[in-house]
């Protein structure tokens, strides 16, 4: 059920976190689907839900940096730099994780959301909320609270809060090694990070392009720093194929009907986004929601340029294609 934010939503979807149980909610990146991420059987529920492969951890959202503390066991120095600039915002840190939380891994994802509705669930909730994008796993993320539904029609509340702002997820950056290194490219960019952070090392699907990869190459389906880095994730139902030229490929064996996604300024498309990647970003995923209602067998992508303004939407757009 698809519900208004106001305070009997809230009310609502408080009782059910706090029973145990799940809620998807806003958030300025997509759509999470949330629940107490001290409560072993609430998180399983989320897995259930998703079809999440449990090797894949979730990230918790808190809503002040205190809170934050709690849940580390050692919080860095840049942990405080990075939260005084980006919290509330779309940065993800992992850190060594404290006792209490389920689960065995040695680190926790944690960051601080910054839509209101988000912010207010945290606060009444009192609860950390452990909360992925709330979309079956390997799909699209949600950027709407009708996008929920259609992926994942068993939650029983989606709060509403509109269209996200920024469109695609947040920036994953693992602070447990120094320098820092990006788990998952994301909404925030990497020339404001490293105004914080310093040199980053750059995971190798990034790194390819510059040389600075830390050598490091990880298969499917084994034991990764980050799940973010599977290969195929953030997929529509229809094919999408990535072209430098979406006119020079050839359409004979393609499946129909095919759609063309491109930008402003490269050709006329179905589907055409801003040519400035932040706006790219907001509409990237409800422009592949719209292609999939529409059944489009193939979608034709024009590949963005190669820079880092870029690196998050290529990053999404080649996994959407493998
Ligand atoms: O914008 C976002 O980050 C959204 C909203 C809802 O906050 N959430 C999101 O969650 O994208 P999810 O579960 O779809 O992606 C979480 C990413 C995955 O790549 C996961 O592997 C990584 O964060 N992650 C979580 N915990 C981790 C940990 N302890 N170490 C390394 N990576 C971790
Ligand atoms: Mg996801």
């Amino acid at each position: 059920m698809i519900v208004a934010p106001d305070d009997a939503g809230i009310r609502r979807a408080v009782q059910l976190l706090r029973a145990g149980s799940v809620v998807a909610f806003p958030t300025e990146t997509v759509y999470g689907l949330g629940a107490d991420a001290t409560s072993a059987d609430a998180v399983a529920e989320i897995y259930r839900l998703k079809r999440r492969p449990s090797w894949n951890p979730l990230i918790v959202h808190v809503a002040d940096v205190a809170r934050a503390r709690t849940l580390a066991r050692r919080w860095p120095a840049v942990a405080d730099e990075l939260a005084a600039r980006f919290w509330p915002g779309p940065l993800t840190v992992v850190v060594e994780r404290a006792a209490g939380l389920p689960g065995d891994l040695d680190t926790v994802a944690l960051r601080i959301p910054a839509h209101p509705v988000a912010l207010r669930l945290l606060r009444e909730s009192g609860l950390a909320l452990a909360a992925p994008s709330a979309n079956r796993s390997e799909s699209i993320s949600p950027t709407t609270a009708q996008h929920v539904l259609g992926s994942l029609p068993e939650v029983p509340l989606v709060l509403d809060g509109g269209p996200s702002a920024c469109g695609i997820e947040s920036t994953v950056v693992d602070l447990t090694v120094s320098p820092p290194r990006l788990l998952r490219p994301g909404a925030l960019g990497l020339r404001a990070l490293r105004e914080v952070t310093g040199p980053l090392t750059l995971p190798v699907s990034v790194a390819a392009r510059d040389g600075s990869g830390d050598g490091t190459v990880v298969a499917d389906g084994v034991a990764r720093p980050s799940p973010g880095m599977s290969r195929r994730h953030y997929a529509p139902r229809a094919r999408l194929i990535l072209a430098e030229d979406v006119d020079a490929v050839p359409r004979g064996g393609l499946a129909g009907p095919v759609a063309v996604l491109t930008y402003e300024g490269r050709g006329p498309g179905d589907e055409v986004l801003s040519a400035d990647p932040s706006e790219y970003a907001t509409d990237l995923y409800a422009a592949l929601h719209r292609l999939d209602d529409a059944a489009v067998g193939t979608i034709l992508v024009q590949a963005p340029p190669d820079t880092e303004d870029w690196l998050a939407i290529r990053d999404r757009l080649g996994r959407a294609a493998a």
